[in-house]
């Protein structure tokens, strides 16, 4: 699969490879060189003029949000240097923003359906990061309202967010979408969760106020004096710290490592969002009792659904009716994230002992291709591998509560689209993630700014199919069996199908695959080796280009993301 070379494609291949400038180095030492390292780097083109206010916009929540270095205490001793959404309430209700208190995470987010909100959004990020903007990851908004990289602002200027929250009730999250620079924008600190309700939601008397908890689970590195380490500390360790994406050795929790709350033996409503840049996690109960989900990324299921365990990929996110009733005070649960192998093809990613791991990280030993990366040091050398067991959360029953909670059969009404209606129901539209070399591609593309081939354009109200392939790379010394890609589009929820898996890689699927909520409204669904996944979808509301790509950040960043442009 080649790309034609065209100015634009070396263009393209030039900026990243300045994302990848030390790594790049450092692969061509290690015999990696990727393909078109001679064009010029450092392609900035003009941005237009940050969106401004339109005076004849009224809205119901107006809010103030800087992205800006701060301090937070993670661990004992010294405080950690972050990056952090702080924000100011200006029209509104005070319950519109919910601080989390001693997270770095900006606040909470919460607003009804039919809301309108007006964001001024300010960067003042120092050093390297040039640009900034926000992504409302799952909404379905205009255009200029969605974080094309074409809107991102400089340092010192402010962009304003306009619009109608138009999607259902749901757990949806906002965080930076600088073209090159998420994955580094996110780690720093830079996210945080945006609630919607609405009537349907309301009716339903769900666990709510200190019933209703959040979760955002993320992992981090740490150095000794407790500042975050991240990818491209060393320039071996940044190429392939992107190539895989960046797993860190640590669990956090609303930004706290060795999380833990008190809860009373009552029902709750737990909404989970994994916020990592690549770590995927199987979260079960680690005393095997099942997983009740009432929600995935577009909001509430049709009915609840019962998982052994719950399948999270970056990005996504589920709700949980969590029933502690019938548990004694004292008791102590865990919400781990178990073993599963396969991320990276056959490998055995799972086997990995953070205890053993004491000083070279062999990666022969996770990627399963026989090819010997021993030599090539890691700033992950540390980290649990994708796969590996770890603890997320403790929970501890406090308090004894009398309580008459009960789970509604029926959560919402979804109408299913049907592949009968699909304008292209024989003929789906496919994406193919693979890694020729050293970088991943979509199509055999990697992503411009303002580039959109003849595939990547599609007919407003419009129901397709699409097929997501996650391929073998044949021939290759690097994940030949590819690895786990979360897909992600912008724009839209959409409907899961179908999967398939290879028969030589269904033994890693499985390891997963049972905690796959397919139910209901998707944006972001993860693809295991060798896997393809059937989707419905309609852009049904706005003109415009918007974006699909892997929420592994590192590889969004390498470029696995192209533009979609949906034509009114
Ligand atoms: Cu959550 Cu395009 O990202
Ligand atoms: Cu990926």
């Amino acid at each position: 699969m080649s790309t034609p070379l065209t100015r634009r494609t070396l263009l393209g291949r030039g900026a990243r490879a300045a994302l990848l400038l030390a790594g790049g180095a450092a692969l061509a030492a290690c015999g990696l060189a990727p393909a078109g390292t001679a064009a010029p780097a450092g392609t900035t083109r003009p941005a237009p003029a940050p969106r401004q206010p339109n005076p004849s916009f009224v809205p119901d929540v107006e809010i103030r949000l800087h992205a800006a270095p701060a301090e937070t205490t993670i661990l004992p001793g010294r405080p950690t240097a972050v990056w952090s959404y702080q924000a100011e309430l200006l029209a509104g209700d005070p319950a519109n923003l919910e601080i989390i208190p001693g997270s770095f995470l900006g606040p909470t987010v919460r607003v009804r359906r039919g809301q309108k909100l007006r964001v001024h959004f300010s960067h003042e990020l120092p050093g390297n990061e040039t640009r900034s903007i926000v992504h409302w990851h799952g909404l379905t908004l205009p255009s200029e309202q969605d974080a094309h990289p074409r809107h991102a602002v400089a340092r010192g200027q402010t962009y304003v967010y306009e619009f109608t929250v138009a999607d259902r009730a749901g757990t949806y999250w906002y965080h930076p979408h600088p073209d090159m620079a998420t994955g580094r924008q996110v780690y720093q600190g830079l996210a945080g969760l945006f609630i919607v309700s609405d009537d349907e939601e309301q009716a339903l008397g769900l666990p709510a106020g200190a019933q209703d908890l959040a979760l955002v689970i993320q992992d981090r590195s740490f150095d000794g004096d407790n500042q975050l380490v991240y990818a491209a500390g060393d320039p071996m360790a940044g190429a392939m710290d992107y190539l895989m994406g960046f797993l860190g050795e640590r669990v956090l929790v609303n930004g706290q490592t060795d999380a833990s709350i008190e809860v009373a033996t009552r029902a709750y409503r737990l909404r989970l969002l994994n916020g990592s840049n690549a770590r995927t996690y199987k979260l079960g109960w680690a005393d095997g009792t099942p997983l009740t989900v009432i929600a995935s990324d577009g909001g509430l299921l049709e009915r609840p659904v019962e998982r052994p365990y719950v399948t999270l990929s970056p990005g996504e996110r589920v709700e949980l009716w969590a029933d502690f009733r019938g548990r004694p005070v004292g008791t102590e649960l865990t919400l781990a994230s178990l073993a599963f192998t396969g991320a990276e093809g056959a490998g055995e990613a799972g086997g990995h002992d953070m205890g053993d791991m004491s000083g070279g990280h062999d990666m022969g030993n996770m990627s399963g291709g026989g090819h010997d990366m021993g030599a090539m040091a890691s700033t992950m050398a540390n980290a649990p591998a994708q796969g590996a067991p770890l603890t997320v959360l403790k929970v501890r029953m406090a308090e004894q509560f009398e309580s008459d909670d009960a789970l509604p059969s029926v959560l919402s009404r979804i109408s299913r689209h049907r592949l009968a209606d699909a304008v292209n129901r024989d003929r789906p539209r496919s994406f193919t993630m693979t890694q020729p070399g050293s970088r991943w591609e979509l199509n055999g593309r990697v992503y411009e700014p303002e580039a959109i081939a003849a595939d990547e354009r599609v007919r407003l109200g419009e129901l397709e199919v699409w097929e997501l392939v996650n391929a073998l790379n044949d021939g290759e010394t690097q994940h030949p069996q590819g690895m786990l890609h979360p897909f992600h589009i912008h724009g839209l929820q959409f409907q899961v199908i179908g999967r398939e898996v290879l028969p030589e890689l269904r033994a890693g699927w499985e390891s997963v695959s049972a905690g796959y909520v397919d139910e209901g409204w998707k944006d972001t669904v993860l693809l295991m080796p060798g896997e393809r996944v059937k989707l419905l979808l309609r852009f049904a509301a706005h003109p415009g280009t918007y974006m699909v790509h892997c929420h592994i950040l590192e590889h969004e960043d390498m470029g696995l993301m192209r533009n979609i442009e949906v034509v009114g």
